[in-house]
């Protein structure tokens, strides 16, 4: 199995898929708000260029509280019979109650009022659509984005910065451009299911820009800078979400299996019997990078350096075996490139940056993968700074669509920053101590060998962090099928304590399912933040777990831990579910389970 391109016949479908489900989304809004209100309903028939009938509205009417005076103003002003003026004002009235209705589902409901009216009455030739809410939304919050950052370049000069705080302004140069990229995708995917991917990646950069910075005076002035634009994208996603929820909810379970069995086997042998058979050499590679000098390049640098700036397709290259000592960024110009490496022992790249060195968290990357699309399989990432260095990241992936297969992270505190957008992880082994997997992505791991080291004397370890910041991300953290236990070198009785996970952030989501969890973990499963931090607000669920430290009896009893979990809970989790991998994943050639595996 290897990877192969993206084929077009199922590219075709997803646009047509995406089309239609525009149109969906747009009879579902009608639905929608036609229950909220008749009235409103009524002239968003009338946009959509169907009659008003009298028989909807009544029932819409019936159903729920409604306005009797502007139920009736609508019969009494048909198809814009009457004179401009009086249109003009009939448009201010109903737009005004379209936004009042759109905004019931935020939770910023006065910033949410007050901008989409400005935004719309500001081009007032007509009656706002569905679609045009939405892309109204987006542009008042991609619009005081602009601001923010205008407001912060005057007192975050990289130049003139202090010295210790230029790479925190870099970070946050940096990520905000990365928010601003994903505004102009969410506007290109407004109406897709795609929406809450982009829109999430813009809350997670403003949030990674904020947590970068140390020095109280500036993070409290950024705080303040990107307040309202934090509540116009939180808005956004909430707006986009109950439009979705209308037209697509939990759909049939997609039940491709990859082998005939249904029953948990042996979950590791699977896909060790798969790696004998990943044929690697099939892939053919524009460019070879060989530490001894016997192919294109001896860095992985340089090969990226000498990369047309246009190519169709993927751009493929081989790392031959050798560790290559390296911090390595895969560009957001590179799009869809596929590295592979000779066996995730046997090619590895390696750094040591760290946070207790000065380094802010997001740049201790050994390895980063910000262009979309990117692929890695049979390579090792390695930080080697060790636990006393507190932050060292590994990997860090912002790549939308990305996959690693078969490959190794190896660090200890945050070993891999899964920071933004979608990420599936397969047949992976991943190492480390405290949060050492961490960031806002949906991210979701298969079949992958979790192992947690030896900390510091005084430190619990947690598999993961997840960030989520708003409870409307569409982000988490999924294991599936993977096995989670110690290192030897971590003595099974000693008074160091584990944990699947403890809140990066207030509304931090995992999942951990079908898995087998060794007794490593404590019985409490899940670590509070300090003073309870995310205790009611966090989703951490488990399912249909085995091993001896799967037992949910002592678990936390907070309102975030989710007692009820079932099937179809799970279901929304998945692959092809959690990061629509029907669309992108299957065409990778990459073995993947969409569904549950039980
Ligand atoms: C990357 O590949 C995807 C899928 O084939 C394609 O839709 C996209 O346009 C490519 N990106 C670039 C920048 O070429
Ligand atoms: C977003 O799109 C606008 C308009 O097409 C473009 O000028 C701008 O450079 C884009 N921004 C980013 C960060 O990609
Ligand atoms: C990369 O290799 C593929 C397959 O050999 C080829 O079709 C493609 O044109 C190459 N791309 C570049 C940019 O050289």
């Amino acid at each position: 199995m290897a990877f192969q391109d993206f084929d077009q016949i199922s590219e075709r479908r997803r646009l047509e898929r995406k089309q239609k489900l525009r149109q969906k989304i747009i009879i579902g809004v009608v639905i929608t708000i036609l229950l909220l209100s008749g009235a409103v309903a009524a002239f968003l028939i009338f946009l959509n260029g169907s009659q008003p009938d009298d028989t909807t509205t009544d029932d819409g009417a019936d159903n729920v509280e409604t306005n009797p005076d502007t139920g009736k103003t609508n019969k009494d002003n048909p198809s814009g019979a009457s004179n401009d003026k009086g249109n003009d004002d009939q448009n201010l009235l109903q737009t005004q109650k379209a936004v009042q209705t759109i905004c019931q589902t935020t939770d910023y409901k006065e910033t949410c009022e007050s901008r989409l009216e400005q935004s719309l009455s500001s081009k007032l030739s007509g009656l706002p659509s569905p679609d045009d809410l939405m892309q109204a939304a987006i542009s008042a919050a991609s619009d005081e984005l602009d601001n923010a950052i205008k407001q912060t370049s005057t007192f975050m000069k990289v130049e003139s910065a202090p010295e210790k705080q230029k790479p925190t302004f870099d970070v946050c140069k940096q990520v905000l451009e990365g928010a601003q990229n994903d505004f102009n995708h969410s506007r290109n995917s407004a109406g897709s299911t795609d929406l809450g991917n982009w829109l999430s990646g813009v809350m997670s950069y403003q949030q990674t820009c904020i947590d970068a910075v140390t020095e109280d005076a500036t993070k409290t002035s950024i705080e303040k800078a990107l307040k309202i634009s934090k509540e116009l994208t939180s808005n956004s996603l909430a707006i986009a979400s109950s439009l979705q929820k209308v037209v697509s909810p939990p759909t049939a379970t997609h039940r491709r299996l990859l082998t005939g069995r249904s029953a948990l086997p042996a979950w590791m042998t699977l896909d060790t019997r798969r790696l004998l058979k990943t044929d690697a050499t099939s892939l053919s590679p524009n460019v070879t990078v060989a530490k001894d000098g016997k192919g294109d390049f001896e860095t992985i640098t340089k090969a990226l350096e000498a990369m047309p700036d246009k190519y169709e397709g993927r751009y493929v290259i081989h790392i031959k075996k050798g560790v290559y000592e390296e911090n390595v960024v895969i560009t957001k110009d590179m799009a869809n490139i596929t590295m592979y490496g000779d066996g995730s022992q046997k090619t590895i790249v390696t750094g040591d940056k760290n946070f207790a060195d000065g380094v802010p968290t997001f740049l201790t990357a050994t390895f980063a993968a910000i262009g979309e699309g990117f692929m890695a399989q049979s390579i090792g990432f390695r930080n080697t700074a060790g636990p006393e260095k507190q932050q060292a990241v590994a990997l860090r992936v912002q790549s939308d669509r990305s996959v690693f297969l078969n490959c190794r992270m190896e660090g200890y505190q945050q070993t891999l920053y899964v920071q933004s957008h979608r990420q599936f992880y397969r047949g992976c082994y991943i190492m480390g101590t405290v949060d050492f997997i961490f960031g806002d992505a949906a991210a979701v791991f298969q079949t992958c060998e979790i192992v947690i080291r030896k900390p510091m004397k005084d430190q619990q370890n947690t598999v993961t962090a997840q960030g989520r910041v708003d409870k409307h991300e569409t982000t988490g953290i999924v294991l599936q099928k993977c096995k989670i236990s110690a290192d030897e070198l971590l003595e099974k009785k000693s008074k160091i304590e584990s944990y699947l996970g403890r809140p990066g952030k207030e509304y931090s989501r995992t999942i951990v399912m079908e898995s087998e969890i060794d007794d490593v973990i404590e019985p409490a499963g899940w670590l509070a933040g300090e003073g309870d931090f995310g205790i009611e607000t966090v989703y951490y669920a488990e399912y249909n777990n085995i091993g001896d430290g799967s037992r949910v009896k002592d678990r936390v009893k907070w309102g975030g831990y989710q007692k009820e979990f079932k099937k179809e809970d799970a279901m929304k989790y998945t692959a092809g579910q959690f990061i629509q991998g029907e669309s992108w994943l299957k065409s990778t050639g990459v073995p993947v389970r969409l569904g549950s595996y039980s």
